[in-house]
C-alpha cells in the first residue's frame, strides 16, 4: 500500500527555533507563579532546589525531548510511536494535557490583555481586590459567598470578546506555519518582551521599599531545604515553567533539520528561562516592597498566589506610584499578555500538529478543526461567572497528576522499557558541541524518576489532607481532568494501533538541503 506523503515544515534558522522555545518556556508561570512559589518555599533558599531541579532535571529532560521530536520527525503522539509502538499514548496523553491547559491559559491572557487597558485609567478603583472577583470576574456574590464552581450560565461579555480576540490572534499564527507564523511572532515578541520588562523591573528597582522588598526574596530560610514540600514545589515550578512534560518541546524541535545543535540549545533555553523568572523575582519583590512600605505592614502580607498577586497586588501598587503609574501597569499586564501569547501558542500546535502529522491533513484544516475546536471549548466554558473555579482545579489536577505524572511515564519508558537512552545520546552528541554522557543518563535516568516519583506520591498525600475543605464535586471534576487526559491518550492509541503515520517528509529534506543520516528506517 502507497503512504500517503506530507512535506513538514522546517525552522528558517537556528536562532528562531531557540527565540520560539524560550517563547513557549517564559509565560505565565514566570512572571506571577514563579515569585510567588519562590517565596513561599524560603525565598532566597528556594533558588538552591530550583537550580538543582533544572540542571538535574529540566534541561537533562529537554534535552531528551528536543533529540526524540528532531529524530523521530514528528509531533509528540507521531514521534512516540516511532520511537516504540506502545508509545504512542504518551504523546496522545502529552496532547490532552495540552489541550486542558490551553483552554484556560488562554482566558487569563484575556484577563491580563484587558488590564493592560484598564492600567491606563486605572480602572479597577480603590479597591483591585472586590473589583477583580465581584465586578470583574463576577466570581464572588456581593454577600463575599463564591459562585458556585457549577453554577455555569452567566457569561461576562466582555472577556467574551477578548478572549475570542485571544484566539483568532493566536490561530492566525498558528494557521501561518512554523516560519511566518511561529517563528515570526517570536522574532518580535521575544525582544519585545525583554525590554518592556526590563523597563518595568528598572521603575520598579527605584521605588521606596524596594531594597526591603528584595531583603525579603533573597534572605534565606535554610531550614525551608529540609522541608521535602519545598523540593516537590521547585521541581513542579521547573516543569511548568520550562514547558517540559506536555509534548511542546517534542513537536517543537521535530521542525528541526536534522543536523541541528541539541544541547547548546537546550541549556540556552533553560538558563534563558530561568534567568527571566529571576528577573520577575527583581521586579515582583521591589515593587512589593514598595506596595509593604505605603500599606505599613509587613511583606509577607503582600504575597498571596498567582492570581492575587498580579491582578490585586500590582493594581494595588499602581493605584499607589508616585510616577508614571499607568505606564507601570501597561508594562507589568502587556508582558504578561505578550509572554502568556507566546506560550499558549506552543500549547495549541501540540494538538494542532499531533492531528495534522498522524491524519495526514494539512495545515488550515488542523487549525481550524482542532484548533477551533479547541478555542471553542474555551471560549464557552471559561469566560462566566463560574470560570475562575473551573480553572482554578483544572490547573491544580493538571498540574499535579498530568504534567509530571506523563513526564515520569514518558522518561521511565525511553530510557527503561524501550532502552533507547544510548540511540538518543548518540544522535544528540552526533550534531551538538557540547556532549552528553554518564552524567545526563544519571540525571535524566535515575534522579529526575526517583524525585517524580516522589512529588507524586506527595501530591496525593496532599490532595487527601485537603479532602475536606473540597466539596465532593469539584473533586471528581478535577481527577475527571487528570484521569480524562490519561485515558484520552489510552484510547487514542487503541484506536490507532494499526493505523499507519503517513510518510512524513522534512521540507529541508526534499530541498536537499539536510545531511541525511538513516531517516528512512525510522519511517515505519
Ligand atoms: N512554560 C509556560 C509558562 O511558564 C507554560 O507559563
Amino acid at each position: 500500500m502507497v503512504k500517503e506523503r506530507v512535506i513538514r515544515e522546517n525552522w528558517g534558522t537556528r536562532v528562531g527555533f531557540i527565540l520560539a522555545a524560550i517563547g513557549s518556556a517564559v509565560g505565565l508561570g514566570n512572571i506571577w507563579r514563579f515569585p510567588a512559589v519562590a517565596y513561599e518555599n524560603g525565598g532566597g533558599a528556594f533558588l538552591v532546589p530550583y537550580l538543582v531541579a533544572l540542571v538535574t532535571a529540566g534541561i537533562p529532560l529537554l534535552i531528551m525531548e528536543f533529540t526524540i521530536g528532531r529524530r523521530f520527525k514528528g509531533s509528540a503522539p507521531v514521534a512516540m510511536r516511532r520511537l516504540n509502538k506502545n508509545a504512542e499514548f504518551i504523546g496522545w496523553w502529552q496532547v490532552a494535557i495540552s489541550i486542558v491547559i490551553s483552554v484556560y491559559y488562554a482566558v487569563i491572557i484575556a484577563w491580563a490583555a484587558m488590564y493592560t487597558i484598564y492600567s491606563i485609567g486605572q480602572t479597577w478603583g480603590d479597591a483591585p481586590d472586590s473589583f477583580l472577583f465581584v465586578d470583574f470576574l463576577g466570581a464572588v456574590n456581593t454577600d463575599g459567598t463564591n459562585v458556585g464552581t457549577f453554577e455555569f450560565g452567566e457569561w461576562l461579555p466582555n472577556l467574551l470578546l477578548v478572549l475570542i480576540a485571544v484566539w483568532l490572534v493566536t490561530l492566525f499564527v498558528i494557521g501561518a506555519g512554523i516560519r511566518k507564523g511561529i517563528e515570526n511572532s517570536a522574532k518580535i515578541f521575544i525582544p519585545l518582551l525583554v525590554v518592556m520588562f526590563g523597563v518595568l523591573v528598572v521603575q520598579a528597582l527605584t521605588l521606596d521599599g524596594a531594597t526591603a522588598g528584595l531583603d525579603a526574596f533573597f534572605t534565606p530560610d535554610w531550614e525551608a531545604l529540609k522541608d521535602s514540600g519545598v523540593w516537590v514545589a521547585a521541581y513542579g515550578q521547573i516543569f511548568f515553567s520550562l514547558s517540559v512534560g506536555f509534548g511542546i518541546m517534542v513537536t517543537y524541535a521535530s521542525y528541526l533539520k536534522r543536523k541541528s545543535d541539541i544541547t547548546t540549545s537546550a541549556f540556552t533555553v533553560g538558563f534563558a528561562n530561568s534567568s527571566f523568572e529571576v528577573l520577575a523575582g527583581f521586579g515582583v519583590f521591589s515593587a512589593l516592597g514598595f506596595m509593604a512600605l505605603q500599606a505599613g505592614t509587613p511583606i509577607d502580607e503582600q504575597v498571596t498566589d498567582g492570581v492575587g498577586l498580579a491582578f490585586v497586588a500590582f493594581p494595588t501598587i499602581v493605584n499607589t506610584l508616585p510616577y508614571a503609574a499607568g505606564l507601570f501597569g501597561v508594562l507589568f499586564f502587556a508582558s504578561l499578555t505578550i509572554a502568556g501569547f507566546t506560550s499558549l501558542i506552543s500549547i495549541i500546535q501540540v494538538p494542532v500538529a499531533a492531528v495534522e502529522d498522524r491524519f495526514g491533513i494539512n495545515r488550515l484544516k488542523g487549525t481550524i478543526f482542532v484548533g477551533g475546536g479547541i478555542a471553542l471549548v474555551s471560549i464557552i466554558l471559561f469566560p462566566a461567572t463560574n470560570g475562575l473555579w473551573l480553572l482554578d482545579t483544572a490547573d491544580g489536577f493538571i498540574n499535579r497528576y498530568g504534567i509530571t505524572v506523563a513526564a515520569l511515564v514518558s522518561i521511565v519508558s525511553v530510557v527503561w522499557i524501550a532502552w533507547k537512552w544510548g540511540e538518543l545520546r548518540t544522535d544528540a552528541n552526533r550534531t551538538s558541541t557540547y556532549k552528553v554522557g554518564f552524567v545526563w543518563l544519571a540525571c535524566l535516568g535515575v534522579i529526575t524518576p526517583v524525585i517524580l516519583g516522589w512529588m507524586l506520591v506527595d501530591n496525593i498525600r496532599t490532595t487527601i489532607e485537603n479532602e475536606a475543605g473540597v466539596d465532593r464535586a469539584t473533586l471528581i471534576y478535577g481527577w475527571c481532568v487528570a484521569g480524562g487526559a490519561l485515558a484520552f491518550g489510552i484510547l487514542m492509541a487503541l484506536i490507532l494501533r494499526r493505523k499507519d503515520v503517513p510518510e512524513l517528509v522534512d521540507e529541508a529534506e526534499v530541498e536537499g538541503e539536510a545531511t541525511l543520516t538513516g531517516g528512512k528506517e525510522e519511517i515505519q
